[in-house]
């Protein structure tokens, strides 16, 4: 026996004991090393598509969309820069155009031109950026490919010309509200903004921006719209729809984020939540950690599964995100985070890349089997739209003494003496 007195000796005790810490620090410091090589490796063979950044809306507030006076890849007052996204692993990058609601039914289409402007310009003005418009410029691109989502329907002024003329320019999703309703569409924003308070969901007009939007290729975005509204909207789109930056309702119980119905609804449609990393959507709280965030990405892959999961992390549109997550180059945590929740690559990959781009393609193959279709001419009924600015072209025409297509309406009497004293001091 003297072998066992031996091992139990304070010596042969201290080595095992120091062994087995060996093999467990090993073990530990090597697989936590493992987890963030493998999100590392992931997100370089998969860059991150990321649905709703907000850098573009700091340009304005704090630049005045002065891009000569800052170096974007540096930039420090914001939470986005070029090196961070190259550091974050991010692929592509949907920069929102986004106007406030306070501009509806003012000049919303002209500072929605001026963000769409900044934004290409932005992408033109850095190599490191390339400006797409399909599914194939993005997976065609070895740089950061930039895209352009119109944030507020509010921004094309109930006309389907502006918002074919907006994709022309590029825009590819289009959010059907922010936080004020549009004559034909309601947000999940309360009463926030006193706009169109009685509309309920969607519109007969607002039926028709739906059917323009898949006929055209323009993304459905339903972020910030009123929960009755996306339902309608999921019932009758031919295409998948997104949205672009919302988290679990389930989890946080705010109108702003997706409820369980409409989670089972977006698998159906096998469109795409891109959960949000705002601290105020995900923990209802202003504080959050990568934990906290993990667990929207678990919910909603248990409901809807992980196909219907993708990232719209909202930088610089919100204040408060997540421990350790302040800024675009933290996404490979979240990745990590995952993994060690036991995700598989192949999920991942789906939620990093893949499943934007299916539902990309989805949306373009909508769009191309309707090329027989002609562009609607429908317009919003006068009545639904409450402007004090809008000129009225029949009263103008009328002056003009031109003959119109639009349907001829009694001149006021009160301008119509206008018009004749008018033409008595001419002749
Ligand atoms: C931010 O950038 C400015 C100028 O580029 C620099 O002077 C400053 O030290 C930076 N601040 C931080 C916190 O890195
Ligand atoms: C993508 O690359 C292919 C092959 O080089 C090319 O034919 C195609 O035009 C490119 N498309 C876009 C949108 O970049
Ligand atoms: C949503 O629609 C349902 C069914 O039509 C209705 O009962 C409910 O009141 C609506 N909710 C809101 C907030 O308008
Ligand atoms: C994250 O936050 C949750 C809720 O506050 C807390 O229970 C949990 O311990 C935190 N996790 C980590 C890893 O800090
Ligand atoms: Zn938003």
């Amino acid at each position: 026996m003297e072998w066992i007195k031996h091992i139990l000796s304070q010596n042969a005790l201290w080595t095992l004991k120091h062994f087995l810490l060996c093999i467990f620090l090993q073990i530990n410091s090597c697989s936590s090393d493992d987890l963030s090589q493998r999100a590392q490796n992931l997100m370089e063979s998969h860059p991150l598509i990321d649905g709703h950044n907000d850098l573009a809306l700091q340009l304005r507030r704090i630049y005045k969309n002065r891009l000569s006076e800052i170096n974007l890849r540096t930039i420090n007052t914001t939470r986005t820069n070029l090196n961070k996204l190259k550091t974050g692993h991010v692929g592509a990058q949907f920069w929102s155009a986004y106007v406030l609601c306070s501009a509806q039914d003012k000049d919303a289409v002209r500072l929605a031109l001026e963000q769409v402007d900044v934004i290409k310009r932005m992408c033109k003005e850095y190599e490191e950026l390339e400006f797409v418009t399909s599914s194939q410029g993005i997976e065609n691109t070895t740089k950061i490919a930039c895209l352009i989502g119109l944030e507020g329907g509010h921004i094309i002024d109930s006309s389907l010309a502006a918002l074919r003329m907006f994709y022309e320019l590029g825009a590819r999703y289009m959010t059907l509200t922010h936080m004020c309703n549009t004559p034909w569409a309601k947000t999940s924003g309360g009463s926030l903004h006193k706009f169109y308070q009685g509309r309920k969901s969607l519109t007969d007009f607002g039926n028709e921006v739906i059917k323009e939007m898949n006929r055209i290729g323009m993304i459905i975005d339903l972020s910030h719209t009123s929960s009755n509204t996306s339902r309608e909207v999921l019932a009758i789109s031919k295409a998948p729809v997104i949205f672009s930056h919302s988290a679990a309702f389930a989890l946080c119980g705010i109108e702003r984020n997706v409820p369980d119905d409409i989670l089972l609804s977006i698998k159906k449609n096998r469109g795409l939540v891109m959960v949000n990393f705002h601290t105020g959507f995900v923990a209802c709280r202003k504080t959050a950690n990568i934990s906290t965030l993990a667990d929207h990405f678990d919910y909603i892959k248990k409901l809807a599964g992980s196909e219907s999961i993708g990232i719209g992390g909202d930088y610089d549109g919100v204040t408060g995100f997540p421990e350790g997550l302040e800024d675009v180059s933290k996404y490979p945590l979240l990745i990590q985070e995952l993994l060690r929740r036991g995700w598989q690559d192949q999920e991942i990959k789906g939620v990093l890349r893949e499943n934007f781009l299916r539902v990309f393609r989805h949306v373009e193959r909508v769009r191309d089997e309707q090329l027989n279709l002609r562009p609607s001419e429908i317009e919003i009924p006068e009545d639904e739209l409450s402007y004090s600015c809008r000129l009225d072209l029949r009263t103008f025409q009328h002056l003009r003494g031109k003959s119109s297509g639009i349907q001829e309406r009694s001149i006021p009497a009160f301008t119509l003496a206008i018009y004749i004293l008018s033409c008595i001091y001419v002749f």
